[in-house]
């Protein structure tokens, strides 16, 4: 709702000019990307499925995730066992950790902005682009990278923990691939969470650990830092389309139609998107395109500011895939 409202509140007078900017056909220096390809249902669904199952459960209670009796979320993901939880489902947002045998991969989901959660969504409200904690990322010193305020602040809250939930979660089962994901503010907060397991896995001395691949998959993600952040993820995730196997180190996120969220924070303001994003162009879910480069016009960044849908925010994406908790038991 909050985004809805900043959108419509953009002064009138002010909204034409920006869309040079905004849409990029102003001032980039860099060659506009290709036009989006079609992407096949099947194609979409292998990479991004999966993820958007363990997404989708991020929204049921911490209780029932523990006994994995979340009601249709966990009932479609097989072979699942609950390690840990971690936030309190108000100002610090729900993730889990669970270890998935079928994927042999820790997976950790995190919950994210369901509207009725205006805790959550007033996370989202605080714009301002700020260094990435370089203490917590030693190699960025002196990368100019900058990113979301109020992810990094929420991010900071349960990435000891965190961290730590995978660490043993490796050591604990032998599984030998990571998986991080989200909706909505969970898809900013997998960018840091998988950045922070990433970069600790890589350096790690044990060469099983190092070698371990990390998947980042996100569905409505608003924007998280600058380009230089994009750039810091796309090293780590050379890979923009997620292998169904999680045997690379990937990232990539999925936009829904209007959904105003990926649009946010503007372009204007500094912030842009990672490559690897997938654009589903209407309610049908069979209608898909890859969108190459980072903020392809083609795909999200494309629509009209005043043209937005809060309703696809949630969904459907393709395959049924929609987020919110409306289909958890409690
Ligand atoms: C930066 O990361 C360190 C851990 O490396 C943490 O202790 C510190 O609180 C973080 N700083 C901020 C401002 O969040
Ligand atoms: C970071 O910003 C400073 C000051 O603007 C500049 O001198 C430096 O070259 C930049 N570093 C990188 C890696 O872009």
């Amino acid at each position: 709702m909050l985004f809805a409202l900043l959108l419509i509140s953009l002064p009138s007078t002010l909204a034409l000019p920006l869309f040079g900017g905004l849409f990029g056909s102003s001032s980039s220096k860099a060659p506009a990307p290709p036009p989006p390809t079609p992407l096949s249902v099947s194609s979409a669904s292998d990479a991004f499925l999966r993820p958007g199952q363990f997404a989708r459960a991020a929204y049921c209670s911490s209780a029932s995730l523990a006994a994995w009796s979340c009601g249709a979320p966990c009932e479609a993901i097989k072979g699942v066992t609950f390690l840990q939880s971690g936030g309190d489902e108000g100002a610090i947002p729900l993730y889990y950790i669970a270890h998935s045998a079928e994927d042999d991969a820790i997976v950790v989901a995190h919950e994210g902005t369901d509207p009725k959660k205006l805790l959550s969504i007033l996370n989202d409200a605080q714009f301002g682009l700020v260094p990435l904690n370089a203490s917590r990322f030693p190699d960025t010193e002196d990368q100019n990278i900058t990113v979301h305020e109020g992810f990094q602040k929420t991010f900071e809250r349960t990435a000891d923990g965190l961290l730590a939930g995978v660490m043993s979660g490796l050591s604990a089962t032998g599984a030998s691939k990571v998986l991080v994901t989200g909706h909505s503010l969970g898809a900013a907060l997998s960018s840091l969470t998988g950045a922070l397991i990433k970069t600790t896995l890589a350096a790690s001395p044990d060469p099983a650990l190092a070698a371990v691949p990390v998947t980042v998959v996100g569905f409505g993600q608003p924007r998280g830092g600058n380009p230089a952040f994009a750039s810091f993820l796309e090293g780590l995730f050379p890979s923009s389309a997620p292998s169904p196997d999680l045997a690379t180190d990937a990232m990539g996120f999925v936009t829904n139609q209007h959904d105003p969220v990926p649009v946010v924070p503007p372009l204007f303001l500094g912030f842009v998107h990672t490559q690897g994003e997938v654009h589903v162009v209407d309610d049908s879910g069979d209608n898909l395109l890859a969108c190459p480069g980072r903020d392809n016009t083609g795909c999200v960044t494309g629509n009209g500011l005043l043209a937005t849908s809060v309703q696809d925010h949630l969904g459907p994406y393709f395959a049924g895939l929609t987020f919110g908790g409306k289909e958890c038991t409690d």
